[in-house]
């Protein structure tokens, strides 16, 4: 995501000077990578003063819901620097299921029923009302591990008791049991001025592990854009219901929000329902509706930070983007790091966005992370594209690689 970000606010003839913190050895060939988490805000701030720099875009949701953004604004030296993302307040759509699901009933967006749950007791008077499978999420952020969905209720219960007692931290002492809703998945973005909103391109993510949507779950494993399914009825339906009530909300209740809102959707029989908001771009759809978009980013960031995204036109190419996931070898669960990786000699006609990549001190792009790198490619049709990225996908070399073939072949 990141990488992706980087790649496309560097197309920009307004950005003069780019610093990705902490980057990868993807963004290394993009600006300057400085090694700072992005809840150090301190150190951001020297950074920000010591460089000058005019627009900051915070890409994960660890220093929105630690509240990055309101640090700007109490900040003398920092307020009038542009921050993109929601206040903490706007965050907790991420940050805090039960705030969300309380968010959603308040306005009438569309959600699976639920409970707030804070002991065993009325967790398993209520999950006795349901009917399997079972949907267990803990309340805070839990670096996408959070939610369980379990088809036995005894597992149910045990489950509940470890996540009540702990089992993600302060995370899971509250816990939202959901209703289980079938249907097929999509994510909807839309940025906001806090005023107006737009949509942008939206995406389908892979979040299984194996082939034929199988085995674990990940931070997903490859994504389309555009979603065949997603036609105009769908869009009317997700914009009514959905987009429009969620931003009138947000401004109605004097919630400070200017960023994007993600929305992770089901359709239910062609019925869209919320199954999750965040507050930032998700990964991998980053990587398909990013090189989409053939507005400026800086400009279109900079409209969204000021108050005047209603005069922005939203342009997109028409083509598809699929984009495939490269994994260490054992994730989601253990994997290795410092693998060296082989890139292609001769530039792939692919775009490869890095994830967890370093330069090692040798010089070696190895790798540090679950998920790799992103490879993306465009066409007509989303099986033609699927082959031109599996042709690249073969020159890209190291231990343990491991990937999906069958990214977007549902939607053919
Ligand atoms: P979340 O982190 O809330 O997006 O949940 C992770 C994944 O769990 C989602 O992408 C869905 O695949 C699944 N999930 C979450 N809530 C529900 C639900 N109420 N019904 C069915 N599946 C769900
Ligand atoms: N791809 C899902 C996410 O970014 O949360």
């Amino acid at each position: 995501r990141e990488h992706t970000l980087a790649w496309k606010l560097k197309k920009s003839k307004r950005c003069n000077n780019l610093f990705i913190a902490p980057g990868n050895a993807g963004t290394a060939t993009l600006g300057k990578n400085i090694n700072i988490a992005g809840k150090d805000f301190e150190a951001i701030k020297k950074l920000v003063l010591d460089e000058k720099i005019t627009l900051v875009v915070v890409g994960p949701e660890e220093p929105l819901v630690r509240g990055i953004v309101d640090f700007f604004a109490k900040d003398v030296d920092l307020k009038n620097v542009l921050i993109f993302g929601p206040s903490k307040n706007g965050a907790q759509l991420e940050g805090s299921k039960a705030f969300s699901k309380k968010f959603m009933m308040r306005h009438h967006i569309p959600t699976a029923a639920y409970r707030e749950i804070t002991t065993l007791a009325e967790g398993v008077s209520f999950l006795k009302t349901l009917t399997p499978p079972f949907v267990l999420k803990a309340d805070g952020l839990a670096a996408g591990k959070g939610v369980l969905i379990l088809n036995d209720l005894s597992d149910a219960i045990s489950e509940l008791e470890m996540m009540l007692k702990g089992k993600f931290g302060d995370a899971s002492k509250t816990v939202v049991i959901e209703e289980f809703l079938t249907g097929i998945e999509f994510s909807v973005f839309a940025i906001t001025d806090g005023k107006s909103y737009k949509i942008l391109p939206e995406a389908k993510d892979y979040k299984r592990i194996g082939e034929g949507d199988t085995g674990l779950n990940t931070g997903g494993m490859g994504a389309v854009s555009p979603v065949p399914f997603f036609d105009a009825q769908l869009r009317r339906k997700v914009e009514n219901k959905i987009i429009k009530p969620t931003i009138r909300g947000l401004q109605n209740e004097n919630i400070d929000y200017k960023g994007v809102v993600f929305f992770g959707l089901i359709s239910v029989e062609g019925e869209p329902y919320v199954i999750e908001y965040n507050c930032r771009f998700g990964d991998p759809e980053t990587e398909v509706i990013i090189p989409r978009l053939k507005n400026d980013l800086v400009t279109l960031f900079e409209q969204t930070l000021t108050g005047k995204l209603s005069e922005a036109v939203i342009r997109k190419e028409k083509h598809f983007a699929v984009g495939m996931v490269l994994t260490a070898g054992g994730y989601p669960e253990d994997y290795k790091k410092g693998d060296e990786i082989l890139l292609p000699h001769a530039p792939p006609q692919s775009e490869i966005f890095h994830a967890g990549t370093i330069t090692n001190d040798e010089g070696k792009i190895v790798t540090n992370g679950g998920r790799v790198m992103v490879v993306v490619n465009f066409g007509q049709t989303i099986e033609e594209t699927r082959q031109l990225i599996l042709n690249d996908v073969k020159k890209i070399n190291y231990k343990g690689k491991y990937f999906r073939k069958d990214i977007g072949k549902d939607l053919t």
